[in-house]
């Protein structure tokens, strides 16, 4: 395995498509969805030099937190509740400009500015958690984004 993700580009389309065949050939041949999680945070967290990067998953009907990479974080998120509980309620990818204009967005630290948060699902097309990144500056995050770090989320199932 490589000792570190190279990631090349000036475009963020660019750098999504240097980083994703690197992710690829990390999490290839590994089963195990937690430490393909693991990797993924911090392929994207040291890649983007994002603020937080990390998953929930759906557990006893809440969102539990789970491998993640940045500073501590709420353990337990409710259905429909901040950004995280609204894209599982509603499954939909939320893109967040501004964390402090959405309604009940919860504030894991006030240096997180904007949001995108991206449901999970299995093979049976169920919500199983989501993928919340933050960024430390505003409207970080937009269509291009979902579009990459979806295909992202798609190779954990492969
Ligand atoms: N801001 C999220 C909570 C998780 S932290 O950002 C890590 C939310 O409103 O759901």
């Amino acid at each position: 395995m490589a000792e570190d993700l190279q990631i090349k580009g000036n475009t963020k389309e660019e750098k999504y498509q240097s980083i994703i065949p690197q992710i690829k050939a990390l999490i290839d041949g590994e089963t195990d969805t937690i430490a393909n999680m693991a990797n993924i945070c911090a392929a994207l967290k040291y890649g983007f030099n994002f603020f937080w990067v990390g998953f929930y998953l759906v557990k006893d009907n809440q969102l539990v937190l789970a491998p993640f990479q940045g500073p501590v974080a709420c353990t337990r998120i409710h259905l429909g509740k901040g950004v995280c509980g609204t894209a599982w309620k509603n499954n939909e990818v939320i893109i967040v400009d501004d964390v402090d204009k959405f309604p009940g967005h919860i504030a894991c630290s006030s240096l997180s500015k904007s949001e995108i948060v991206l449901p999970i699902y299995n093979s049976k097309n169920e919500i199983i958690g989501v993928l919340d990144i933050d960024s430390d500056e505003y409207a970080t995050f937009d269509k291009t984004d979902a579009l990459y770090l979806n295909q992202i989320l798609k190779l954990m199932g492969q």
